[in-house]
């Protein structure tokens, strides 16, 4: 396939951790401006260390890096150089994970994360053309308490996310943890997604959907073990907001080639591309479809309907979904 076929195509992208964007230049100068020693060399070492076994192996560094990110400042940078990323990977909205807990067990506060975030995209409508939604995601292997700590302190501000979410190790952490906390969230007017189905098995993709009522499944790649989900997913139209990079990444397919994206996408499902966390799994919306275009020979057709399902998965008012389907 001409690979400026899929760039060119508008996308939106509907799975992406602000953290997880951190590159190793950054990382470096953010340490530098706030005093920090990281306990790397240099970026080269930094990108040395991003081999993973598993997803547990991932976060341990993924929350390490985070502890460079002190100020506004910091999180106003972090944010606009993914949304200058989005500009030329033609990604015109996209909705972010946040993670408060990651910043405000280590003392910064709600609002200096919020303030730094919420900043950048606001430049990026005005500068960038860009749209964008946030979504604050609970971290899963904390306790219910801290999750519910974070939500009355994020209530204040709730004009300005649009949903909540579940992250972190997912084995051993069950959705059904969560089912009160989601229940308060949804009574506020936010919107539930949750990450299901990556490591965890189909059964937690099953509570995802029955007790946080979710309206859409972040990775969910392992629903495939499961012909009668599956067929839910299907007749439902649940979004599943796939991440190919990070999947083989953290093993959870061996091979790109190996990876069943596109045949969910033929079999009917909503799924999409997305990057999850491009600074560690290498790579952003566009080197994801290029890889789908080189080892699963993804068609033209099949990356307009992958594009198409991005924005009708989004959180965008019917009307502006159109005008980009
Ligand atoms: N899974 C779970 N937690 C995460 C991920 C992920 O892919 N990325 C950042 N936090
Ligand atoms: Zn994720």
């Amino acid at each position: 396939m001409d690979m400026t076929f899929f760039r060119n195509l508008p996308k939106a992208e509907l799975h992406l951790h602000i953290e997880g964007t951190l590159e190793p230049e950054l990382m470096f100068a953010l340490a530098e401006r706030n005093g920090i020693k990281l306990p790397y060399e240099d970026t080269e070492a930094i990108r040395r260390a991003y081999q993973f076994s598993n997803l547990q192996s991932f976060l341990d560094i993924y929350y390490a890096g985070a502890g460079v990110l002190q100020t506004s400042r910091d999180f106003y940078d972090l944010t606009w150089a993914y949304l200058e990323r989005c500009k030329e990977d033609n990604v015109v909205h996209t909705e972010i994970f946040f993670d408060p807990q990651t910043h405000t067990d280590r003392g910064i506060a709600f609002e200096t994360v919020l303030e730094g975030i919420d900043g950048a995209l606001a430049d990026a409508r005005k500068k960038l053309g860009i749209t964008s939604h946030l979504i604050l995601s609970f971290l899963r292997h904390l306790p219910e308490e801290s999750a519910f700590e974070t939500l009355e302190a994020a209530l204040p501000h709730k004009d300005r996310f649009i949903g909540v979410g579940l992250d972190s190790s997912e084995a051993g952490f069950p959705p059904e943890m969560f089912e009160r906390v989601f229940e308060k969230a949804r009574k506020a007017g936010l919107i539930p997604v949750a990450h299901a189905g990556e490591e965890g098995p189909p059964a937690y993709i099953h509570q995802a959907l029955d007790l946080l009522k979710v309206a859409r499944i972040d990775h969910g790649v392992r629903a495939s073990e499961d012909p009668a989900l599956m067929a839910r997913l299907i007749k439902e139209r649940m979004p599943l907001t796939v991440c190919p990079f990070s999947n083989v990444k953290l093993k959870v397919f061996e091979r790109l080639a190996d990876h069943n994206i596109l045949s969910m996408l033929d079999a009917g499902a909503c799924v999409t591309v997305n990057s999850d966390d491009p600074a560690y799994f290498g790579g952003y919306m566009n080197a994801n479809f290029e890889g789908l275009a080189r080892e699963l020979n993804m068609t033209e057709a099949q990356a307009r309907r992958l594009a198409a399902n991005s924005f009708e998965a989004s959180f965008l008012p019917e009307v502006e979904k159109r005008a980009w389907m």
